[in-house]
């Protein structure tokens, strides 16, 4: 790890030496909400149960793949850490949710804004409010009753109403229909075929740019 001071962008971004005095970085935030369902921010407490989902085989074997399991050092890593862009070595939004119904958290949600990488690809200028979200339900006995479209419905929304995205993408693989139609439900529309976008357990994978509206 880097010694040394701070950058200004630093201090903004982790909360800098003070951050003790103020508001925990990570909080828990209600996003928005629809009858019996919740988006809200996730917190640390939340990192057993984001381990427990990001190394069940069956949720890999659609998300991530089951070669690349994340544990509860990962899971804080990936998701409660700032976030670079690889390009310009800038800080970017990023955002890690947990969806809840009345029975408890169901499924994880990020998004984030489009690093200037994938703004290029995806064919939108860095200047432009561009966001991308992915999803997945913790629990496959929920899979395929509604859940995830509504869910998407939800975070749309917040992005355009609270975020003022002008444009939302996802970029599920091919293979995964369940995904494609469930992003299609919630009112995205496959724009472009990304050849070997991904690796997907050891196979390069097509997905579809998918874009709202
Ligand atoms: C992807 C996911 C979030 C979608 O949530 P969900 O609650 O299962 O989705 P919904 O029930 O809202 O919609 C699924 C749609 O796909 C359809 N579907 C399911 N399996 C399908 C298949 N093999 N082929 C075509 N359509 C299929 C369902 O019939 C439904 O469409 P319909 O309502 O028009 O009948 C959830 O299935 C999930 O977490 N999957 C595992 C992880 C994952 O794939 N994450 C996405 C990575 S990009």
């Amino acid at each position: 790890m880097r010694r040394g001071l701070l950058s200004l962008r630093e201090v903004v971004a982790t909360g800098g030496p003070f951050r003790a005095l103020r508001r925990p970085r990570w909080a828990m935030t209600l996003l928005r909400s629809a009858p019996g369902l919740r988006l809200r921010t996730a917190e640390p407490a939340d990192i057993p149960l984001l381990a427990r989902w990001r190394t069940d085989p069956r949720v890999l074997e659609f998300y991530a793949g089951r070669d690349r399991p994340l544990d509860e050092a990962g899971v804080r890593a990936r998701y409660f850490c700032p976030h670079r862009d690889p390009t310009t070595g800038r800080f970017y939004e990023y955002r890690a949710c947990v969806a809840e119904t009345g029975s408890g958290p169901v499924g994880f949600v990020q998004y984030y804004r489009l690093p200037r990488a994938d703004a290029g690809l995806f064919g939108c200028s860095p200047e432009e409010r561009a966001y991308a979200v992915d999803l997945f339900l913790g629990e496959p006995a929920r899979w395929g009753h509604g859940l995830g479209s509504r869910l998407l419905a939800l975070v749309r929304d917040h992005l355009v109403e609270r975020r003022d995205a002008r444009r939302i993408f996802a970029d599920p693989r091919v293979e995964n229909l369940r995904s494609v139609r469930a992003l299609e439900k919630a009112g995205f529309r496959k724009v472009q075929l990304l050849a070997a976008r991904s690796v997907h357990e050891g196979d390069r994978a097509d997905c579809w740019l998918m874009e709202y509206p």
